[in-house]
């Protein structure tokens, strides 16, 4: 796809569709003649996302335009952009249109919302026809003030091609994708960007130690992976590194808590924090903030098998702290745990995690807002700002102590679970149990890693949140 800014009247652009934004309310003086029938059927009100497509409209040079309505003004922002850059994409595609002029320049958002709205999850059907429709030239028409640049518009396109790539990992299917190709696939991704890479096996966990992402790993025939992705800046502004951590569990079936067999299928997703994770390195090798970022994705599959970790066992962690196993289903918290502890040896002085990590916090938030956990005010807001930035909505959680007594057990130093009643925060008090002083925040996206219906802008399947908060975050980072 390629993207070229113009500083240009929008009338005067040439293109198979010129995307053009009114406001909810009466028709803006150029569209008062020629849509007054329009707009006096109540055909176009201007209301979000409502799309009036009209072909050779007098004084346009483009050859469709497309009456794209964007709300209310005060309610207008870079999310709305985004979700209208994206429906406007996935309106026009399926009718063969292959060049996209967007007349709302002002910024880049129309760019990474195209790109994330032309993804689709199809991959593996086999009649792939429908590729040939396909966007080949997004053109931005800014005003001639307009601060956007082509360096923008290049972070846009990484940005988003970064949380498509993300995405591309997520939807595959669990017997395809195993903790072993997810390495393969994190392999070839730091070969092409320039990223340091490792791979921990099965025996180098051992020997360090890291009993608690074992546990999860030996039930299933598919052996485990720690994947290392390193970015070093020339440019660092400090001695501060910062750890990316995202759960990888290629398929979660409970273990041997085990799941109901209604909706299982989904549980492919259970690694989209590990890929999302992926795509940000990706995304910041080519960006190249200036700060030290490494990227920890613990790859597991929790399944029963004749080996697996029973409901009681005692494990050591690699922080050497022991762990009660009461519910093999909390499997995420076991190797975050791990890989953790295995970032803070690493040097991180800063971490995120980024997990699906409670059905919980679906109950609590739904699918609008990701659940956020910190340890650390400081970070926390940096973590808000760069979501802000992102339009990823993030929801701040309570991590007070009174949750640290729900995971207390007289036969180890800290139980799996932590019973029924907020099961988010007992979750993210266990994973803080292994930050420790280490500044810390914990994103549960189980509610937002992906979409079980398409939006009118995004495709059914993973989202890639929070991709593009953890890229601004190390950004933004002084
Ligand atoms: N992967 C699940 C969490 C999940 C649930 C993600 C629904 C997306 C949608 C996680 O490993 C899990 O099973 N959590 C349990 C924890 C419980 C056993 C304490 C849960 O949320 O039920
Ligand atoms: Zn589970
Ligand atoms: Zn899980």
């Amino acid at each position: 796809m390629e993207l070229k800014l113009v500083r240009s009247k929008s009338s005067e652009i040439e293109a198979d569709a010129l995307v053009v934004l009114v406001p909810e309310g009466p028709p803006p003086p150029e569209f008062e003649k020629p849509l007054a029938a329009l707009y006096s059927s109540g055909e176009i009100t201007g209301k979000l996302l409502e799309f009036t497509l009209l072909h050779g409209l007098e004084g346009y040079k483009a050859r469709r335009v497309l009456i794209a309505g964007m709300g209310k003004p005060e309610k207008f922002d870079d999310a709305a952009l985004r979700k209208i850059a994206g429906a406007a994409v996935r309106f026009l595609k399926p009718k063969g249109i292959t060049s996209i002029a967007f007349a709302m320049g002002e910024s880049s958002a129309v760019i990474e919302g195209a790109i994330l709205g032309a993804w689709e999850p199809d991959y593996l059907k086999t009649d792939q026809s429908g590729k040939d429709k396909a966007i080949s030239l997004i053109t931005l028409a800014t005003s001639g003030e307009s601060a956007l640049d082509d360096a923008a518009i290049e972070k846009a396109r990484i940005i988003g091609e970064a949380a498509n790539l993300s995405r591309d990992i997520a939807v595959e299917p669990p017997n395809l994708l195993t903790p072993l190709t997810l390495a393969d696939r994190a392999r070839q991704i730091a070969q092409a960007c320039g990223l340091s890479f490792e791979v921990l096996d099965q025996d180098r966990m051992r020997q360090l130690g890291m009993g608690a992402l074992l546990g999860v790993a030996q039930g299933s025939a598919n052996p485990p992976a720690l994947i290392v992705m390193q970015y070093k800046p020339e440019n660092a502004v400090s001695a501060d590194h910062l750890g990316l951590v995202g759960k990888g569990v290629t398929f979660d079936t409970g273990g041997i808590s085990i799941k109901p067999s209604e909706g299982m299928e989904k549980m492919k997703y259970d690694m989209a924090g590990g890929a999302a994770v992926i795509g940000a390195m990706q995304a910041i090798a080519l960006l190249k903030p200036p700060i030290a970022v490494t990227g920890i994705v613990p790859a597991v599959e929790n399944m029963p098998g004749s080996r697996a970790q029973r409901p009681g066992d005692i494990v050591t962690s690699l922080s050497g702290k022991t762990i009660e196993i009461l519910n093999t289903d909390a499997e995420g918290r076991l190797i975050l745990a791990d890989a953790i502890t295995y970032a803070k040896q690493l040097g991180c002085t800063h971490l995120i995690d980024t997990a699906t990590l409670t059905g919980a916090i679906v109950v609590a938030l739904g699918h609008a807002s990701s659940g956020v956990f910190a340890n650390n005010d400081e970070l926390l807001e940096r973590w808000m700002t760069a979501a802000k930035q992102a339009g990823e909505k993030m929801w701040h959680m309570p991590l007070d102590d009174e949750y640290r007594d729900l995971l207390k057990t007289v036969y180890a130093d800290i139980q799996n679970i932590g019973g029924r009643w907020g099961g988010a925060c007992s979750a993210a008090m266990f994973l803080k149990e292994f930050a420790g002083d280490t500044p810390w925040v914990h994103i549960d996206v189980a509610g937002t890693a992906w979409l079980d219906d398409a939006k009118p802008y995004l495709a059914k399947g993973p989202t890639g949140i929070p991709l593009g908060s953890m890229v601004n975050l190390a950004l933004n980072w002084k």
